[in-house]
């Protein structure tokens, strides 16, 4: 292992007393986020104002920072753009791909997606009005509902719920075997593990940053288009700054080159400065290390709670290859249980209807970390402390 990860916990500022499980959920800040937000603002915004669009670089940074995202998912170079959020980004591919295969009138999902994704899927079905549908399985059944029917495969590639992870390579290959395409959403892979778009096939992918890329709060989106398609997608939302040439103010739409017309209205800078600050973390991090480390902190964090507290349930698969980087556990009263574990500094989340979920994230969680967080989810299971109204009282978000 080459990768310093006490080197990597040290650019990040975590509160003291807290064990941060959640970077699954939303990553935490890293040390260099606020100079540079800080430079952004009081240097470009406030002394270039709109000069900084060329002289800061601000027109170019959706692609520059692509690119870096880019080498973090396996992507070729300049096939990744930021902007928009995850939702919106779920939306251009799915129009993106539908329309590459002409009178494919299904799209495949599975019922563990995110409900954004199938929310969106539903939305575009009606738009369309045109006799799609949008059929959900079971995860594991995905592969087997593959058929000639399907115009594009769209899903998760980790489910935000178990942790269970679709093998990637092998739906694009049944998918491509029959003519359709796929979509992977990866807001709980980019950053969590390697990713292989390129070599393992993908059509389209899109991801969030504000998770394993620790961006912030509503940080931007990231779209992939593999190159083979990129000339022939329609971006489907065709704003100003994915034409050819938007100066040009020209009456009609002309897609821009390659992957700069998935772009389309204007970036937000200061997210995209925050994002851009966050991923110099990445700078001596071999992901292959992040996941081995990723796995162990997950199995010494399963095997301690399974010792401690029989009352919960694994819901994350014990095989490596199916998981991704974060550990579930189910229980009927998730919810308290979680509301008790924050109370005492052990953050993670909380998903309906029972999920107990748990981010390992080696940049900033070690094994300390990992025995003092199952030391203390036991006290709470075996003295019932959860059991109290202050922790049953749902807040907005969970
Ligand atoms: C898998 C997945 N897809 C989509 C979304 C929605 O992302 P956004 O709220 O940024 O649009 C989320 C949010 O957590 C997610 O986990």
């Amino acid at each position: 292992m080459t990768t310093d990860f006490a080197a990597t916990k040290r650019q990040f500022l975590l509160p003291e007393g807290v064990i941060y499980l959640d970077g699954n959920s939303l990553g935490p800040l890293p040390r260099g986020v606020a100079e540079r937000l800080q430079t952004t603002v009081a240097d470009e915004w406030g002394q270039m104002l709109i000069r900084g669009w060329n002289t800061a670089g601000w027109m170019d940074m959706p692609a520059r920072v692509g690119n870096r995202i880019a080498r973090l998912v396996g992507a070729e170079p300049g096939s990744v753009v930021m902007g928009d959020t995850l939702s919106i980004k779920v939306y251009q591919a799915l129009a993106s791909a539908l329309e590459l295969v002409p009178g494919r009138r299904v799209i495949l999902s599975d019922t563990g997606n995110f409900p954004s994704d199938l929310y969106i899927a539903d939305g575009l079905v009606r738009t369309l009005g045109d006799g799609h549908a949008l059929k959900t399985v079971a995860p594991e059944a995905v592969e087997d509902a593959i058929d000639g029917s399907v115009g594009v495969v769209m899903v998760t590639e980790v489910d935000y719920r178990t942790g269970r992870r679709h093998d990637m390579a092998r739906l694009a290959a049944k998918a491509h075997a029959h003519g359709a395409l796929l979509v992977w959403d990866l807001a709980h892979s980019a950053g969590a593990f390697p990713v292989h778009l390129a070599r393992d096939g993908a059509d389209f992918a899109v991801g969030c940053t504000y998770k394993y890329l620790n961006s912030g709060p509503g940080g931007p989106a990231f779209i992939y288009v593999a190159p083979r398609h990129q000339d022939a997608a329609r971006p489907a939302l065709s704003g100003w700054l994915g034409h050819e040439v938007p100066f040009a103010f020209d009456l009609d739409y002309r897609p821009g080159a390659g992957i700069e017309r998935m772009r389309v209205g204007t970036p937000p800078i200061l997210q995209l400065a925050a994002l851009d600050a966050a991923l110099d973390v990445w700078a001596g991090v071999d992901l292959d290390d992040l996941r081995a480390r990723a796995l162990a902190l997950q199995d010494r964090f399963i095997a301690a709670v399974e010792a401690a507290c029989p009352m919960l349930t694994l819901a994350t698969p014990r095989d490596h290859g199916q998981r991704g980087s974060q550990v579930s556990f189910r229980h009927a009263e998730g919810y308290a249980i979680m509301q008790a574990l924050i109370a005492e500094g052990v953050i993670g989340d909380f998903r309906a209807p029972d999920i107990l979920r748990f981010g390992i994230t080696p940049l900033y969680i070690d094994e300390g970390d990992i025995d003092r967080a199952a030391a203390i989810l036991a006290r709470i299971m075996t003295t019932g402390s959860w059991d109290q109204p202050q922790f049953k009282a749902r807040a907005r978000v969970t």
